[in-house]
């Protein structure tokens, strides 16, 4: 039923789940809710997710939930063979690191051929085969949830063209998701991945930063923090000078790529670093991405410049003349394919919408005729997913006086 890569790694990956489920009580909590109420009852989602300990608790909590689950990567390079093997005991996982395009999307239609309710993302592919090829099966669909920046996009595009056939919840957006897992889960996903793959020395290191976005802002701020001179490059104003005044150095990439020693992408577009940067790059340079897909690099067109070797894994070194420039995951999110991705307590609000956006569907969604566009995580979901942390994290906080609240209500009160 399953496609993995081997079924013996079942007893470690069930170890790291069982670690990535005590540091994410929020979902735990979530879990229990569902085990007792099955909210998910005669549902069934299909999931096209980075297969990782994290993930596999997200899935326990649907399957808890009484939802039918299958589980597919949404990346080559991100999934956790051990974690896919631990999970394909418990419901349908279709997951092998490394698998080349032809069987990366023959594991995404095989995840579809359950004909979902659900579609839950991570870069728009499940909703994207599915209204192009496996358009026999959106009639089943309930609603779509997607999870990353790069996915919203697409289907905001989709649904401007009037080609969206069903609603999507955009969990990225919500507060609760991108500020946490984006900035922070980015932030410290990416350093680890940089340092895993290479040992490289952070401190004095100048390192261009290409987009200020979330994932952006949350590296700089971590490579900020271990030392590097970080200079930031953005085609958006606005956020650029937020760079400049956060007091990292603005400047065009073809400036940039004169001084750094380490690029990284967090954008969402293609062609950022080129050949023509490379040209102009010193020694040794290193390039890594960490958006969702693998074109913010232009990987091949930079290989056809000399001879490539991997140096080490996940470490490609390319030969420009006398010159070496070193390539990190093949371009491909560097946080995922040389280290574990984010930290599990920050998934765990990720995963917490993730879980109860699923609930609303089934819920709430069902049977509606709902308009086919992209909508925001409901505002409630949010607020008890950030109470829920907070308790979990021992924290308190004030609440408003009856006057306070009388007074935020009203307009009459002034000097
Ligand atoms: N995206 C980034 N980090 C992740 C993780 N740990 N699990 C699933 N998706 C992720």
């Amino acid at each position: 039923m399953s496609k993995i890569k081997d079924a013996s790694l079942a007893t470690q990956g069930l170890a790291k789940i069982e670690w990535a489920s005590r540091e994410m009580p929020v979902l735990n909590e979530i879990r229990k809710r569902f085990e007792k109420e099955k909210p998910l009852k005669g549902i069934r989602i299909a999931a096209c997710l980075h297969v990782t300990k994290e993930t596999a608790v997200l899935m326990r909590t649907l399957k808890a939930g009484g939802a039918e689950v299958a589980l597919c990567g949404s990346n080559p390079l991100s999934t956790q063979d051990d974690v896919a093997a631990a999970l394909a005991k418990e419901m349908p996982v279709f997951a092998i690191r490394g698998i080349d395009s032809k069987g990366y999307y023959e594991c995404l239609n095989s995840t579809l051929d359950t004909k979902p309710h659900i579609t839950m993302d991570d870069g728009a592919d499940l909703i994207n085969t599915l209204h192009s090829k496996r358009r026999e099966l959106i009639g089943n669909v309930i609603a779509g949830q997607e999870e990353t920046t790069t996915g919203v996009i697409r289907l905001k595009a989709m649904a401007a063209e009037g080609k969206l056939e069903y609603p999507v919840i955009a969990v990225n957006d919500t507060p609760t998701k991108h500020l946490f897992d984006n900035r922070y889960g980015t932030g410290q996903s990416t350093l680890d991945g940089i340092i895993r793959a290479t040992d490289t020395l952070i401190a004095g290191k100048n390192f261009v930063v290409a987009g200020y976005g979330w994932c952006g802002r949350g590296f700089a701020m971590r490579a900020r923090g271990m030392g590097a001179k970080v200079i930031v490059t953005e085609i958006d104003e606005v956020k650029a000078l937020e760079a400049h005044m956060d007091g990292f150095r603005v400047m065009p990439m073809k400036e940039a790529a004169k001084i750094g020693d380490v690029f990284v992408t967090a954008t969402g577009c293609k062609d950022v670093v080129t050949v023509e940067h490379v040209k102009l790059m010193k020694m040794g340079a290193i390039l890594a991405n960490t958006g969702h897909f693998d074109v913010e690099v232009a990987v091949k067109e930079i290989r056809s410049l000399g001879k490539t070797r991997e140096i080490r894994p996940e470490v490609e070194e390319v030969s420009v003349g006398e010159k070496k420039i070193y390539i990190l995951a093949g371009g491909r999110l560097v946080n995922l394919a040389c280290a574990s991705g984010h930290p599990s307590e920050v998934m765990d609000m990720s995963f917490s919408d993730q879980a109860l956006c699923s609930e609303y569907i089934a819920k709430e969604m069902k049977g509606k005729n709902l308009e086919k566009k992209v909508y925001d995580v409901p505002a409630k979901i949010d607020a008890e997913v950030a109470k829920l942390k907070l308790k979990a994290f021992g924290v308190s906080i004030d609440k408003l006086t009856p006057e306070q609240e009388k007074y935020l209500n009203s307009w009459s009160e002034g000097t």
